[in-house]
Order: structure tokens, then C-alpha cells, then sequence
């Protein structure tokens, strides 16, 4: 096996050919979630399948391509789709673009997501910053050999998404009169929706909300030094919550809505960071 450094460096070689940026802050753009591309300047678009090394995405409502630019005039570098462990892939994969956004630069990243409430005060269509995670699922992309390169062995997780960007996040939302929620986001393995069992279950333990993605490369990113703001939007209530049976059709609708104040909120973010 090639080593995972190597591998990073040559899709890290392959962007930087790519673009005269040098972002410091990346951002990866959940289902239903990418409006914001549209207000990037300067695009530089790039798809995955080019990238020597890249993962391919396969999900229906999501595009697969690294692109950077400029957001109201802050150089970023966006994954407009991600890698889901629930593909088939393995950690390392779901994880190996923000292995790469490190090696580019990227010392901020902005995760987002579609996901279920479970706390009954959040209704669909409802922001919400992630102030902690619950890994539920089986594993995390840290297991293996570790390259002190990357990261250290046993690395802390006292602050998965960092103070100072959820503080900025707030004010951002007040000046802008953006409606927030704040909570816990419990990374689940999918795909399928939970049981409602599985819903009273987590929410007994602390979850505010349930998805299938974020929780691997919010682990990648703080083991990388990088530091980490989540915002997650309520498509819908959890299962034994709301009456109706889940879709990904209406998911991703109700995250189309919710993403046009997505942005004005990140765009004004990426300005203030
Ligand atoms: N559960 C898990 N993932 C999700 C949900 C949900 O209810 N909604 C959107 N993504």
C-alpha cells in the first residue's frame, strides 16, 4: 500500500497546478446545501475524478468537485459533495479530502449538513451550530498506523469545533438576525433513517440531532490542527419524532430552502474570520 502521505502530496500537487489561491479556509457543502457556489468568484472548478487519489462521489444531490474562488472576497476552497461511510467507502476515504485541504493550506473548515432534530424545540428548516459531536459510528479514520506528520497519536477532543468560530457564529447571526439553534450532532453509520428506538436512545444520551456524515472529518480536522465550525440544518424530525416516513427528496428540498440564509450567515462568517 502506497503510503497515505504520498498519496495526499500528489493530489495536493494536482490542485495547486490548478489555482493561483492559497485559501485558508475550506468548507464542505451538505445535500441540498450548495447555493453558496454560485456566489463564488474567480471559480476554479475541479472535479474529484481528476484529482490523482480521489475518492469518487456517488449520492444522488451531490456534485462531486473541489472548487475555489472568492466569497465576498476571502479565498475558499469548497467540497461541493462529500465521501459518506455509508457508500461503502472506508474512513480513510471519507476523511482523505481534508487530509488534502491540510497539506493546501486550509487552517479553518467549515463543515455543513443536512440532519434530523431530535430535540423537540428545533423544527425543519431550522440552523443549528454544532457545539459537540457522538460518534456512533463503526469507527473513525484515525484507526491504523499513525503518521506523526499528520497528526498525534492520541489527539485531544475536548473542543471539536472550536470556541472562537461558534462565538463569531453567534454574533455573525445576531447582527444578521439569522435564527440559530445550538447541539449536539450524533453521527450515525446509515443508510438507513433510524428507528425511533434508536432516536429515544441517543436523545436520552445528549443528541440534539442526527445525520450521517460530519463526525469522521470533524475528527480528521482537529487531529490535523485545523479548527472546526459545524452547522448542521433541521430537514426534517427525527423518526418517532415527526409522524411522516423520511425522504431524501423532501430532506434535500428543505435544505434547498434553508441554504439561501445558509449562506448570507457563511458568507459573512468567512468575511469576519
Ligand atoms: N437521520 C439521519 N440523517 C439525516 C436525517 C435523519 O433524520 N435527515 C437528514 N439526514
Amino acid at each position: 500500500m502506497d503510503d497515505l502521505y504520498s498519496l495526499v502530496m500528489e493530489s495536493v500537487k494536482y490542485i495547486s497546478s490548478k489555482t493561483t489561491l492559497t485559501p485558508k479556509i475550506g468548507m464542505i457543502l451538505g445535500s441540498g446545501l450548495g447555493d453558496l457556489v454560485k456566489n463564488i468568484m474567480n471559480q476554479e472548478i475541479i472535479p474529484y475524478e481528476e484529482i490523482p487519489n480521489f475518492p469518487k462521489s456517488t449520492v444522488v444531490g451531490h456534485e462531486g468537485c473541489l472548487i475555489t474562488g472568492r466569497l465576498q472576497g476571502a479565498e475558499v476552497l469548497v467540497m461541493q459533495g462529500r465521501f459518506h461511510f455509508f457508500e461503502g467507502y472506508s474512513m480513510k476515504e471519507v476523511a482523505y479530502p481534508i487530509y488534502v485541504m491540510k497539506q493546501l493550506g486550509i487552517e479553518t473548515l467549515i463543515i455543513t449538513n443536512a440532519c434530523g432534530g431530535i430535540n423537540t424545540s428545533f423544527k425543519p428548516g431550522d440552523l443549528m451550530i454544532i457545539n459537540d459531536f457522538i460518534n456512533l459510528m463503526p469507527g473513525n479514520p484515525l484507526i491504523g498506523l499513525n503518521d506523526e506528520r499528520f497528526g498525534p497519536r492520541f489527539p485531544d477532543m475536548t473542543e471539536p469545533y472550536n470556541l472562537r468560530l461558534i462565538t463569531l457564529a453567534k454574533s455573525v447571526a445576531e447582527k444578521l438576525q439569522v435564527p440559530y439553534q445550538e447541539g449536539v450532532y450524533a453521527g450515525f453509520m446509515g443508510p438507513y433513517y433510524e428507528t425511533a428506538a434508536e432516536i429515544r436512545m441517543i436523545g436520552k444520551h445528549g443528541a440534539d440531532a442526527v445525520g450521517m456524515s460530519t463526525v469522521p472529518e470533524t475528527i480528521a480536522a482537529n487531529y490535523l490542527g485545523m479548527n472546526v465550525l459545524g452547522i448542521s440544518c433541521i430537514t426534517n424530525m427525527a423518526t418517532g419524532i415527526q409522524k411522516e416516513k423520511h425522504s431524501h427528496e423532501r430532506v434535500v428540498e428543505t435544505a434547498n430552502k434553508a441554504s439561501e440564509q445558509l449562506c448570507v450567515w457563511l458568507e459573512r462568517i468567512v468575511q469576519e474570520i
